[in-house]
């Protein structure tokens, strides 16, 4: 128990939830000590010498003295290698086992006793010590992976499974991203980073760390290329990120180093190269393609923890109504739920779900669930599970004893959604909930949660899970469960509803998450450096392939000032889920809550996204068939520009705009870094030329947004606020918008419509623009002028 912990511990206790949690705590405490495999004397192993090679299709198999070594190339380019027999299934991460080995790719003799694999993309060259060294074509250096080292139990403990550490070292230019979602980034600076989804409790800052999602993935940006590592392993573990000094010492570089200790599970491995967009779509390929949000879930949403009835919901909605501001959906927190119990309805304060659905619908807001995880012991619920297969569908004990935690409800049982058969079961519960009359889906407290005022807020480490038939335990599972709990909901929806796309997101998650949905940033806190961190976390996600994701804007907790509140609002509208949240202890996040300047401001800030929302809906698209994230670091286009890689602040939305929220009390101008090229301000027309850095206005009413000359985009024709219709969401007929290129130049763009709520892929239409004498036109594919275009820059 450390300090906090106990400072916790001491303030629980006083509660009747405090006095459950601490109890539950203890009880899981005891349930490891009797269920964990001891750990006793351990023995060190590293590969030793290079005895034998034998090829296979992609590669080989190296055989070490005391290890061995399976290396593949796949079609397309994707590296994969497995230490002591590991192969690429099973995988939660990895659709169908990933791309067919490359049949030109074949194991040749490398200098010095190591063998290599040359293909058209990448090189892997194999010393005889074992160290791994992904190549380009060209012969640089990308990553090297130094011989691994294991620890094993000496005799006598059986199933404790090795630990193991891969070091690594990557140039010393090199930056690193991603991990998951940290609060820290997008660049991982020096420290030591946990694989371990955790809740918070309560809020977070940049300076907490680990968060709900972790991910053993990072992408790494050095002017010799950029890399995607992923080490395909969810248990327990830690990455130790150093980076790199140039000219250190003596002079030499001294290259960064990333360090990588995992509690157990294989040692196997993935690297995507090349352009930061050919690695994303590699990383689509290989976890996954994005799963679409409907057209609705792109356009600006309200949640509130707190809504005490449904007169309270109706009155949110309609102040947004009659005050003219787009709304798209409100979020009904565990307060609808009875007795906070989930799949169900507190029938009192919420009667007639269903007709406050419709009458919400009338107005284009649709309403979204949130779902819990956690299920009551006793309730219906928690009975029709224990009639799953054979044994219930809850998550038991090493003694067979199903495993109780402390949440909302009370004490709770854990589905455990690593078995099909409890998937299934659960999916089939979201009936309920689409007969209610919800539209969407908002997975939470799935890290998951069993409140502790002392060591793990989650299930016992010794818990057993059926690991989708391989079993094993919470070490193994705990990362993956909210992965697998979005599988089951997703595969529901898609049963009960075949015909529409389902629209979920989860707070926890794992590599591959996005096949299912997105997820949100979590309880981030209510301050300038929680305004910092949800940026940080959108688009680190975005680089480990989740692009759906934002912030609660205006923050969590406590009561945000009115200017904090509209700069959260002004990134949000930029951002893929564009949602204002807050806790039950919170103030209030409606606009006209913070006066009638902020009220105008946040008018245009909503009126801003409904014009963009046809934009989201290509980007989505877009996300779907290449991977890429809506939302980019500035370095995406140009990551040998190394003044972009440090550049956390400002990101890409798409091809065609660069967004620099102003994230500092006070400011009313800021610094904006451009990457090549001509960016128009397109508030005022200004045009500048970029790669450099220019001093932007940013007065209280808007942040800078710039447009790439020649970019076309789709838009949305007389939209937004100020109809006083309260329909703003989805009206208006969608028009291009281009931005002039630079005299001489030529531009183009692509823009996919929304085809509708169903699992149409729609069709890409693409455009080019160009000088023609003192005009500027926009031409379809066919070379026909169009005319529904409105060229700005000019
Ligand atoms: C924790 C979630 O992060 C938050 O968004 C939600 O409001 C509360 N749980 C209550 O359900």
């Amino acid at each position: 128990m450390d300090g906090r912990d106990l400072v916790r511990a001491v303030k629980d206790i006083g509660t009747e939830r405090g006095r459950r949690a601490l109890l539950s705590a203890w009880r899981h405490r005891r349930a490891d000590a009797v269920g964990l495999p001891r750990r006793g004397a351990e023995r060190a192993r590293v590969p030793g010498l290079l005895t034998g090679t034998e090829p296979r299709p992609g590669g080989g198999v190296l055989r070490f003295a005391r290890s061995e070594l399976l290396v593949r190339v796949t079609v397309g380019g994707a590296v994969f290698w497995g230490w002591d027999g590991a192969g690429p299934e099973p995988s939660y991460a990895v659709v169908g086992g990933g791309p067919e080995p490359d049949p030109r790719a074949v194991l040749e003799p490398d200098t010095e006793g190591g063998w290599r694999v040359v293909s058209e993309r990448v090189t892997v060259a194999v010393s005889r010590h074992g160290a791994v060294e992904v190549r380009t074509p060209g012969g640089t250096v990308l990553r090297r992976e130094l011989p691994p080292r294991w620890w094993e139990p000496v005799e006598g403990a059986e199933g404790a499974g090795a630990r193991w550490l891969q070091r690594s070292k990557v140039p010393a230019d090199a930056r690193f991203f991603g991990l998951g979602g940290r609060a820290a980034g997008p660049r991982l600076r020096d420290g030591v980073y946990r694989l371990w989804n955790t809740d918070p409790r309560g809020g977070f800052g940049p300076g907490d760390d680990p968060l709900y999602i972790t991910m053993p993935v990072q992408v790494v940006v050095a002017d010799a290329g950029t890399h995607l590592v992923f080490h395909d392993n969810s248990w327990d573990g830690r990455v130790t990120l150093r980076e790199g000094e140039e000219g250190a010492g003596s002079g030499a570089d001294r290259p960064g180093s990333s360090e990588l200790r995992v509690e157990g599970g294989p040692l196997r491995c993935w690297v995507l190269t090349g352009t930061p967009a050919r690695v994303l779509q590699g990383w689509s390929g290989l976890t996954g393609a994005a799963a679409v949000p409907p057209e609705w879930a792109l356009g600006y949403q309200h949640a509130r923890w707190g809504f005490g009835s449904a007169a309270e919901v109706r009155r949110v909605a309609a102040g947004y109504a009659e005050r003219g501001l787009a709304l798209s959906a409100v979020h009904l927190d565990i307060d609808h739920y009875d007795g906070h119990r989930v799949f169900t309805v507190d029938e009192e304060r919420f009667p007639d779900l269903p007709g406050l659905a419709r009458e919400l619908g009338e107005r284009g807001v649709r309403l979204v669930s949130i779902v819990d995880p956690a299920v009551r012991a006793g309730d219906p619920v928690h009975a029709s599970g224990l009639e799953v297969g054979a044994g219930g569908a809850f998550v038991r004990d090493a003694r067979g004893v199903e495993v109780r935690g402390e949440v909302w409800p009370g004490s709770c049982a854990y589905p455990d959604f690593t078995d099909p058969a409890v998937r299934e079961w659960w999916g089939g519960l979201y009936e309920e909930r689409l007969a209610r009359g919800f539209a969407g889906f908002w997975h939470d407290m799935n890290e998951p949660v069993s409140f502790a005022p002392f060591g793990d807020a989650t299930l016992p480490r010794s818990a057993r899970h059926a690991m989708d038939g391989a079993g094993g335990d919470h070490r193994e599972g705990h990362n993956v469960y909210a992965l697998a709990m979005a599988r089951a909901g997703w595969e529901g929806l898609l049963r009960l509803r075949p015909a529409e796309r389902p629209f979920l997101f989860s707070r926890s998650g794992w590599a591959g998450m996005q096949r299912y949905g997105g997820t949100w940033s979590g309880d981030v806190e209510t301050s300038w450096d929680g305004l910092r961190a949800s940026l940080a976390l959108v688009l680190g996600l975005g680089l480990c392939g989740v692009p759906y994701s934002g912030p609660d804007v205006g923050g969590f907790g406590g009561s945000p000032s009115g200017e904090l509140y509209l700069r959260w609002l002004q990134l949000g509208a930029y951002l893929p889920l564009f949602r204002t949240h807050s806790a039950l202890w919170a103030g209030p996040r409606e606009p006209w809550e913070f006066g009638p300047e902020v009220e105008e401001h946040a008018r245009a800030v909503l009126a801003e996204r409904e014009r963009l929302r046809p934009y989201f809906v290509t980007l989505a698209h877009l996300a779907r068939r290449t991977g890429a994230p809506y939302v980019r670091p500035l370095w995406w286009g140009a990551p040998e520009e190394r003044g972009l890689r440090d550049c956390e602040d400002a990101f890409l939305l798409g091809d065609a705009l660069l967004v620099a929220p102003v994230l500092e009390c006070g400011a009313d101008r800021r610094a904006v870094r451009l990457p090549r090229g001509r960016w128009y301000d397109t508030a005022t027309g200004a045009a500048y030329e970029g790669p450099g850095q220019v001093l932007l206005d940013a007065p209280p009413g808007r942040i800078p947004v710039l447009a790439r000359a020649g970019a076309v985009l789709a838009v949305r024709a007389g939209t937004g606020g100020g109809d006083g219709a309260g329909e703003g969401a989805g009206t208006g007929a969608v028009t291009l918008e281009a931005w002039a290129p630079a005299r001489g130049r030529t531009g183009g763009g692509v823009v996919i419509r929304d085809p509708g709520p169903g699992f149409e892929t729609g069709e890409v239409e693409r455009y080019v623009v160009r000088w023609l004498g003192d005009a500027v036109v926009v031409e379809d594919e066919a070379g026909n002028a169009v005319e529904d275009v409105v060229v700005r820059g000019l």
